[in-house]
């Protein structure tokens, strides 16, 4: 293996040694604790694994959680009704509804009703538009991990060392990326979209595509960073990569053997490239610390409103 690996697990660890401080910090000085709601519509078996997981991260830095499971068969109604009860409970600082819904329910319809200070989701049209404005606290989990991956590339680049006693955020300055280019694979609302603003925010020069974009190959080949978010396992081929390329894998496929591959060919991008993340073990960890981030940054805001209140 020629490029370093971005260690997604390692980097989620120390986030969430950090989010422990900072829960403890708010508990001692205002008696309250995070707490995180969490909706599962439906029997998807890998939604309910990404739930789980969820609940279990939030338990395990404190957090008091909210489960509310219910029946492929539920009505708009009454999830409109669920999401409503949530927004008025003081408990409650943060609410996931997990995608994708079964069908017959209107997803934007639901993600609207979120109160946009609960949405730790950061898919509310006004979280989504602060973003695009260039400001907003609560933003996408899965483009802000990939962001900080991208911060750890270049850090590592200067200490090859960096790890050891590394400590969050101290250790993990945010890059500018003026003058170098970035290639964003998915133009989804989720993931590429969002990540294409994060990028920009940091100055870099931005390319998305998609599934309409001719010359892909290429564009892999001339980008300082790369963030393929697409759903096809391991389309972006290897070889199509250059030395200088960090690779950021959001891709999370099932293959029939069961195994689980990215969107990039790994086991030729990992001898070409300069650093790239796993699948798993990547951007997927990532994801979920930065729920949890989220999670105490709306507890935070929206006590802060209270005692200007
Ligand atoms: N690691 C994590 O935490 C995490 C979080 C979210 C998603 N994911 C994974 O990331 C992947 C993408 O998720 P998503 O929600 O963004 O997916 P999505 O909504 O299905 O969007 C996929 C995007 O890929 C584009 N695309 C499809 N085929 C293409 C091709 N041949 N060439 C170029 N672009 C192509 C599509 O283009 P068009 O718009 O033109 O159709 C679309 O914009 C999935 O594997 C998902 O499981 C992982």
């Amino acid at each position: 293996v020629s490029a370093v690996l971005l260690d997604g697990r390692f980097l989620s660890q120390q986030v969430e040694t950090y989010i422990r401080t900072r829960v403890t910090d708010l508990h001692a000085r205002t008696k309250v604790t995070p707490g995180l709601a969490v909706i599962l519509v439906g029997e998807n078996p890998a939604s309910k694994a990404y739930v789980a997981k969820k609940s279990r991260v939030a338990k395990s830095l404190g957090f008091q959680t909210f489960d509310h499971t219910v029946s492929a068969t539920t009505t708009q109604e009454a999830l409109l009704e669920l999401i409503q009860q949530l927004n008025a409970d003081s408990k409650v600082h943060g609410i996931l509804l997990q995608l994708p819904l079964p069908p017959g329910l209107e997803q934007e319809v639901l993600l609207d009703a979120i109160d946009p200070r609960k949405d730790v989701d950061g898919l509310h049209p006004l979280s989504q538009g602060l973003l695009a404005r260039g400001s907003g606290v609560l933003r996408p989990c899965t483009p802000v991990g990939s962001m900080l991956l991208i911060d750890l590339a270049y850090a590592l680049q200067s200490n090859k060392n960096l790890t050891e006693d590394f400590q969050f955020p101290k250790n993990l300055p945010s890059v500018d990326l003026s003058g170098k280019t970035a290639l964003v694979v998915g133009r989804s609302v989720l993931v590429g979209k969002p990540m294409v603003h994060l990028l920009l925010e940091r100055n870099a020069t931005v390319t998305l595509a998609h599934s309409r974009t001719k010359n892909l190959p290429e564009l892999c080949g001339n980008t300082d960073i790369l963030v393929a978010a697409i759903g096809r396992p391991e389309f972006i081929q290897g070889k199509w990569l250059s030395p200088k390329a960090i690779v950021i894998d959001v891709g999370i496929n099932r293959l029939n053997d069961g195994r689980l591959v990215g969107d990039v060919e790994f086991s030729v991008a990992k001898d070409v490239c300069a650093a790239i993340t796993p699948v798993p073990g990547g951007v997927g960890q990532m994801t979920v610390a930065m729920l949890m981030m989220n999670t105490v940054l709306a507890c935070e805001k929206l006590l802060n409103s209270k005692e200007v209140l």
